[in-house]
Formats: structure tokens, C-alpha cells, sequence
């Protein structure tokens, strides 16, 4: 176990120790940069990872030896989570002899930017796109600028520079350095990290920050600090730092333990890790759960997603968690483990109020399985919101039909998010569906008793009556869409 940490800035192995020091264990990335004469590139906007300002781009190298590239938040990024990795900035993009890089010019060619605070966070976006798909669509273009918020230029120029540079044709410096920037990155140590750091002004404060590298270590962990708080991406609970300035006593980061991160799949199911980013689970389970799939293209944005993960959208058990209706949907299963075992729970039975699971206080979640669909059975998802990407749910939908030859509903599940005080299944109105001719008389009469199921309520984002006629609404929906 080490008491440090290393990472690559500027081609070089930096590496941190917190004691004695300024900076904590939580202290994020943008922060630490902003800090340095050299990395002010880096912007902050919101601190909260919805305008991109502080996107900075971290790459790390993957089983077949390349060093792969994600943009992501650096307000949300914690700096233990950059051990092993390489961190770039805005300043890294041009090459040693002052070249800039291909997006660079491009964006200087089509007049991507005004006043430019933006600039920078769009750039690493750029960065991470060309790195990542070569003659992106423009569906791609625009996923990969949902997490940058631009006020003064306009996207129309920074989407041409996108489609005008992000064509792999001429290898760029990273390109150039990858064999390079791989030996550097395996020459960091794989050890866990235990990082104790103590503040004093008056009152002594301390911090723990736990690292574990195994699955085991972390359980052993959780057992023996059972009010840490875990972390997996952090996007939730980096707020707790950022925007209520919160001391986390004890942390467990579960950011490096690789068996969390392991997909699997068989006939008849998906195994999920709870660790994988979502970015990745999207591009895994298109083909089979296209529902999810549709639901993670509008959850947050790349940079959230590069960060996310399912075990951290369950640990928040939030009532407008997008992941669950549609899971539920899929009839999906956590898997949670402790030092005394391993056990699954339905995500049906899994959330038993506000912020209230099944999952005991030493236990973590290591995955998540998704049954495959029968011939026959349909799930779709819904998300409503008031703008279509980087947006937190009105409300949402998860919903699964299967039929019988006499078009008579066998089986329904409506599963939803944002009209309970957690997701929860409108059972009053699948009972009067159940057995009944899948049609739209039938649908309206359904309409009427999904209206008195819940009590939704009234808050920043919608009034409970919005929440009651939308939630009336996805069920015609859905009725539209599976009745085509
Ligand atoms: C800008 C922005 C946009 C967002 N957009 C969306 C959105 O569109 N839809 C949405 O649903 N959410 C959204 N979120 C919320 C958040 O990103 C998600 O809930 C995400 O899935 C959290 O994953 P994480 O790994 O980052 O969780 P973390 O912040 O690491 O953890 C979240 C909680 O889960 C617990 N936890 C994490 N991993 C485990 C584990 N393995 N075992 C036990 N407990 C665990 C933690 O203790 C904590 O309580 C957004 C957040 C931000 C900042
Ligand atoms: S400062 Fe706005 S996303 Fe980080
Ligand atoms: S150039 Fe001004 S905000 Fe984008």
C-alpha cells in the first residue's frame, strides 16, 4: 500500500503525497491545475459538470498496450483518481516545435470561438472525438459537444471544425508519442493507495482516502469502515466537495479495482460490472438493450458518462436515477457482496423508499445483470426533461410488453422515476392491463387509473399535475410504439 500518488502532466511522472500539505485527497483536478502557473487553460464555470469549461482529457493504457483517451469533467475528478493515468490539458495539445494540433487549426479556420472561455474545455472535447472516431457522424459531433456550453460563437463553426478535423488521416503528436507515453504510464506502480491527510486550523481534521486495487480489499474495507463513503466516478458525490464544501472523512475509491469492471455476457443474460463507465456500457449493450442504450444517450453528457457508472446511479438510489425504470423493465438484478458473501436482489424488491435500498451498510455492488429479452418481448424507455441532453428527469419511463397471440396482454411491467419518492412500479394499472386486449380503448381506460396511482410532487423541475398528464402520456406512448 503507498501513500502516494503518480501520475503524467507535461510528460513527466508527477507525484503527490498530502501530507503536510495544501491539497487533499479531494481536491479536484481543476482545482489543483488552476493552482499551477502553467495548466490555466483550464476553466471554471459551474463546478458542477454541466458546462464543460474545465474538460480536460485523461489517458490511460488499455490490455492492448494503446493509451486510450476520455474527456471528462476535471471539477468532478478527484486528484487520487488520476494515479496511473495521463492528464491533458489545453497546453498539451500543440507539439514540442509550437504546431498546433489538427482540431486547434480547424477551430482558428471556421472561427470557433468569441470570447473563448469556452474554447478551451471545447477543445480537449475535439481532442477526445478525434482520438476516439474517425470521420465522426454528426450525431457523433454533437455527443461529443453536449457536455461544452458555448454562449457567444454558435455551434455551426465549432461542428465544422469538428468534421473537418477529426479525420485520423495524419497521425498527430500523441499519435507520435503513444509507445512513449505507454512505458511511462507502466512504469507507474499498481500498488493500492492509502492516503491519510490532516488539517490544522483550530480543529484538527483528517481525511482517509482509500484506494484498493481488489475487489477483496475493498470488502475488507467496507467492512471495517462501514460509514466510509464509496466513490466509483464520483459525479454525485464530488458535488458534496464542490458545491456544499463538505470535509469526507473516510473514502473508499473503487476507481481501480478492474474486477468491477469486467462485462460478460451469455445466451441469456448480460453481467455488468458496477465500475465500467457508462460511456462504455453504452457501446456494449446497443444490440441487445436498446432501451438502455437509448436512455444512456441522453444521460449527462460524454464527460459524465466517462466518469458514471451503474453501481454509483444504484448507490444513489435516486428517485430520478435514469438507469432504474428501464432496468426494472429489463427485470434486471443487483449484485451486491460483503465479507460474508455474495447475494441478488431484484431490482423490484431493491429500493424500499427515499434513498433506501435492500443493500446492508458493509456491503458494495459489484454488478448488475440484465436478462436477455424473449422473442416477443418489447421494452422501451422514456426520459422527459426540459431539454433533451446534459438535463436531470421530469420524470421516466421503463416500460415491457409481451403479448399473446390474441393480442391480449400477457405480461406489463410500467416502471417509473420521478413520481414516487423512489422508482416504483405503477401495479394498480398493470393489473388492469393484464389479460386485456392491447388497443387504444382499452389504453385510455388505463390512462385514468395511472393518474390516481401516484402522488407526484411539485418542484423546481415540474408541478405534480405536469408529472400525472406526462406520466398518462408515456404509457400512449408506449401504446404507440408498440403497436406499430
Ligand atoms: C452534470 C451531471 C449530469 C448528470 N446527469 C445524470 C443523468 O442524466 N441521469 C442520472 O440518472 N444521473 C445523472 N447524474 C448523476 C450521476 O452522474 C449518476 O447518478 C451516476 O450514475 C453516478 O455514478 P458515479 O459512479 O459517478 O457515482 P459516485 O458519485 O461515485 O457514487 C454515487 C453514490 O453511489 C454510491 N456507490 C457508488 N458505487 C458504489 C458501489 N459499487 N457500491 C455501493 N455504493 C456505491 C456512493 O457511495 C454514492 O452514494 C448527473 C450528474 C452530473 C454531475
Ligand atoms: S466547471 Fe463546469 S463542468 Fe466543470
Ligand atoms: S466563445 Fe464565448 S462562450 Fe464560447
Amino acid at each position: 500500500m503507498q501513500d502516494s500518488l503518480q501520475f503524467i502532466l507535461d510528460g513527466k511522472i508527477v507525484s503527490l503525497d498530502f501530507q503536510n500539505s495544501e491539497i487533499k485527497p479531494t481536491t479536484t483536478v481543476l482545482n489543483y491545475l488552476r493552482d499551477l502557473p502553467t495548466h490555466k487553460g483550464v476553466k471554471e464555470g459551474c463546478a458542477e459538470g454541466d458546462c464543460g469549461a474545465c474538460t480536460v482529457v485523461l489517458g490511460e493504457c488499455s490490455s492492448d498496450g494503446k493509451v486510450k483517451y476520455k474527456s471528462v469533467d476535471s471539477c468532478l475528478v478527484f486528484l487520487p483518481m488520476l494515479h496511473g493515468k495521463q492528464l491533458i490539458t489545453v497546453e498539451n495539445l500543440k507539439s514540442e516545435n509550437g504546431e498546433l494540433h489538427p482540431t486547434q487549426t480547424a477551430m482558428i479556420e471556421t472561427g470557433g470561438s468569441q470570447c473563448g472561455f469556452c474554447t478551451p474545455g471545447i477543445m480537449m472535447s475535439l481532442f477526445s472525438l478525434y482520438k476516439n472516431k474517425n470521420n465522426p457522424t454528426r450525431n457523433e459531433i454533437d455527443d461529443s459537444l453536449t457536455g461544452n456550453l458555448c454562449r457567444c460563437t454558435g455551434y455551426k463553426p465549432i461542428i465544422e471544425a469538428a468534421s473537418k478535423s477529426c479525420v485520423n488521416e495524419t497521425k498527430d503528436n500523441f499519435t507520435n508519442h503513444e509507445q512513449q507515453t505507454a512505458k511511462l504510464l507502466k512504469s507507474i506502480s499498481n500498488e493500492s493507495i492509502h492516503l491519510l491527510h490532516t488539517e490544522s486550523f483550530g480543529q484538527t481534521k483528517k481525511q482517509n482516502y482509500f484506494q484498493p486495487r481488489s475487489l477483496n480489499e475493498a470488502i475488507e474495507l467496507k467492512n471495517n469502515f462501514p460509514n466510509a463513503i464509496v466513490i466509483n466516478g464520483a459525479t454525485d458525490v464530488a458535488l458534496r466537495v464542490t458545491k456544499k464544501h463538505e470535509l469526507l472523512k473516510e473514502i473508499i475509491d473503487l476507481s481501480r479495482v478492474e474486477e468491477l469492471k469486467t462485462f460478460s455476457e451469455n445466451k441469456n443474460e448480460a453481467r455488468i460490472g458496477s465500475g465500467i463507465c457508462l460511456e462504455d456500457v453504452k457501446q456494449k449493450i446497443e444490440k441487445d438493450f436498446p432501451a438502455l442504450f437509448e436512455m444512456l444517450a441522453v444521460f449527462g453528457s460524454q464527460q459524465i458518462r466517462n466518469l458514471a457508472t451503474l453501481g454509483g446511479n444504484f448507490g444513489t438510489a435516486s428517485p430520478i436515477g435514469d438507469t432504474l425504470p428501464v432496468l426494472m423493465a429489463y427485470n434486471a438484478k443487483t449484485v451486491l457482496q460483503s465479507i460474508n458473501g455474495k447475494r441478488e436482489v431484484a431490482l423490484d424488491d431493491y429500493f424500499i423508499g427515499y434513498r433506501k435500498t435492500l443493500r446492508k451498510e458493509n456491503e458494495l455492488i459489484t454488478s448488475v445483470v440484465i436478462p436477455k429479452l424473449k422473442n416477443g418481448v418489447k421494452v422501451k424507455s422514456y426520459k422527459v426533461s426540459k431539454r433533451k441532453d446534459l438535463d436531470i428527469s421530469t420524470l421516466s419511463g421503463g416500460f415491457r410488453l409481451e403479448l399473446n397471440r390474441n393480442n391480449e396482454v400477457k405480461e406489463i411491467k410500467l416502471c417509473f422515476g420521478g413520481m414516487a419518492e423512489r422508482t416504483k412500479r405503477a401495479t394498480n394499472t398493470e393489473q388492469f392491463l393484464l389479460n386485456k386486449k392491447w388497443e387504444r380503448k382499452i389504453i385510455e381506460q388505463a390512462m385514468t387509473i395511472l393518474e390516481k396511482e401516484f402522488t407526484p410532487i411539485s418542484d423546481a423541475r415540474s408541478s405534480a399535475e405536469f408529472r400525472t398528464i406526462a406520466s398518462r402520456n408515456l404509457l400512449l406512448k408506449f401504446y404507440n410504439d408498440t403497436n406499430q
